[in-house]
C-alpha cells in the first residue's frame, strides 16, 4: 500500500516508546497522512497523571483501554483505518507471571476487541502486529554434530547450582551453540507475556481469513533507544541500567553476565514497521527484526557505562536469575532483508551513545522537576 494523504492510520499504543517514533517517521515521510492513536497512557509506562503527547494537527489522540470493547470500537469507527499498527500491550515478562489476567486482558482480549471492530467497520487493508522474539522461548541451537534443534526451558534447580546453559532435546549431542531464530522454529513461549504475544499472532492471522485485511507479524528482538520509559521497572534492560547508572548506583547483572541479547535500535525497528505497512505481503507473513547478532548483557552494560561517563567496573555479576528469562536471543534477519528490503543501520555502539545522551537529558529534567 502506498501511504498517501488519504491513508487513515490507527496506531494502538501510539504514545509508547516505539509508537511515538513511528508516528514521527510516518509524518516525516508523508506530512499529510491522518493518524489516530489509541492508548491508555499506562501509568507504569508514562507515570501518574500523564498528559497525551503532542504531535501535529493531523494526529488525533484517543485515550482508551484495549480491554474496553467500546473504546476500541470507537477508535476504529472514528479513524476508519486502511492501515493499523497494533502496538498496545502490557510488556513485562517477569510481571506477567504475577498478573496473567491483566496481561491477557490487554494483549489477548485487547486483540479480539480490535479484530471485532475491524470486522464490523471493514475499512482496513492491513494490520501490522508488533510481536516479540519471546514466542521462541530459548530459541534455536546447533548441537555438537551440527544438527539444528530448539533449546529446552532451563531448570531452576540447575540454575541455582550455577548451571545456566540451555538443555537440548533428547537425541541431540551437547554442548549446543545458540543460532539465530526464524519462523521455521516452532514457537515455545516461556512466559505469560510470550504466550500472549503468540496468541495475538494466532488471533490476527486466524480472524483475518476472509475478513478483507491482511496481517503482517514482526517479531522484535530487544528494542532500545531514546524515548524508552526510564520509569518502567519491568521492561527495557538498557533503559533500566541507564537510569540506575545516572542515579549513581552500581548494576547487578544476572546469572554469569553471559546472557546474550540482540539489541536493535528503535529507528531501525520503526523503518521495518513502515515498510511492513507499505508492502503487499501474504496474510500471516512473519518476519524477525533484530541486529542479527547477539551481545552479552555484561558487554552492553560496559559500553553503556562508558557512554555515561561511569567507571566500566560499576557492576557486579550476581549469579541471581529470574525464571522465564531466556539465555540467548538472536534474530535471523534474512527474511526481513528479502521481503522488506530491510537491514539495521545503527550499530550497538552508536545506539547506546544516543540512548546515553537522551537518558542524561531526561534524568536532568526529572531531577530538576523534583527540585534536586
Ligand atoms: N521494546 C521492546 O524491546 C519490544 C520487543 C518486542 C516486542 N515489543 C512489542 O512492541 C510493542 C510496543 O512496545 P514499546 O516498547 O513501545 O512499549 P511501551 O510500553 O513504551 O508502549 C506501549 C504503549 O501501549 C500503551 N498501552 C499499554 N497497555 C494498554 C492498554 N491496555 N490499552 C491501551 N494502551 C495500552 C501504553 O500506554 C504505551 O504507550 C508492544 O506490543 C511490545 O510487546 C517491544
Amino acid at each position: 500500500m502506498t501511504l498517501t494523504a488519504t491513508t487513515n492510520i490507527l496506531i494502538t499504543g501510539g504514545a509508547g516508546f516505539i509508537g511515538s517514533r513511528l508516528i514521527r517517521a510516518l509524518l516525516a515521510a508523508n506530512p499529510e497522512c491522518r493518524i489516530w492513536i489509541l492508548d491508555n497512557l499506562h501509568p507504569q509506562v508514562h507515570g501518574q497523571n500523564a498528559v497525551p503527547p503532542c504531535f501535529d494537527d493531523q494526529v488525533t489522540f484517543l485515550r482508551g483501554d484495549m480491554g474496553d470493547a467500546r473504546a476500541v470500537y470507537d477508535a476504529v469507527a472514528r479513524s476508519l483505518p486502511r492501515l493499523v499498527f497494533h502496538l498496545a500491550a502490557e510488556t513485562g515478562t517477569g510481571q506477567s507471571y504475577d498478573e496473567p489476567t491483566r496481561y491477557c486482558l490487554a494483549n489477548v482480549i485487547g486483540t479480539t476487541h480490535l479484530i471485532e471492530a475491524l470486522r464490523k467497520t471493514g475499512s482496513t487493508e492491513r494490520v501490522v502486529l508488533a510481536s516479540s522474539r519471546a514466542v521462541y522461548g530459548e530459541g534455536a541451537y546447533i548441537d555438537a554434530t551440527g544438527r539444528h534443534c530448539a533449546g529446552l526451558p532451563r531448570d531452576a534447580a540447575a540454575m541455582s547450582a550455577g548451571d545456566f546453559e540451555v538443555p537440548l532435546p533428547a537425541g541431540c549431542v551437547g554442548p549446543g551453540h545458540p543460532a539465530p531464530s526464524n519462523p521455521a522454529l516452532p514457537p515455545a513461549p516461556a512466559s505469560v507475556y510470550a504466550s500472549t504475544k503468540l496468541m495475538q499472532e494466532y488471533l490476527l492471522t486466524q480472524a483475518g481469513e476472509g475478513a478483507g485485511w491482511r496481517a503482517t507479524i514482526l517479531r522484535f528482538q530487544n528494542v532500545y533507544g531514546p524515548g524508552q520509559s526510564l520509569r518502567n521497572p519491568y521492561t527495557g534492560v538498557l533503559s533500566i541500567f541507564a537510569q540506575q547508572l545516572l542515579e549513581g548506583k552500581d548494576l547487578a547483572i544476572f546469572e554469569d553476565g553471559q546472557i546474550a541479547r540482540d539489541f536493535v535500535y528503535v529507528d531501525d525497528v520503526v523503518e521495518a514497521l513502515v515498510r511492513a505497512g507499505e508492502r503487499q505481503l501474504p496474510h500471516g507473513t512473519t518476519i524477525d527484526i533484530g541486529m542479527g547478532e547477539a551481545v552479552t548483557i555484561e558487554e552492553a552494560a560496559r559500553t553503556l557505562m562508558q557512554a555515561l561517563g561511569r567507571n566500566e567496573n560499576s557492576y557486579a555479576v550476581t549469579g541471581a536469575f529470574r525464571v522465564g528469562d531466556i539465555r540467548h536471543a538472536c534474530a535471523d534477519i534474512s527474511v526481513a532483508h528479502e521481503l522488506l528490503g530491510w537491514a539495521p543501520q545503527v550499530s550497538v555502539d552508536e545506539g547506546l551513545g544516543a540512548l546515553a545522551c537522551w537518558a542524561r537529558r531526561e534524568f536532568g529534567v526529572t531531577q530538576s522537576e523534583r527540585g534536586h
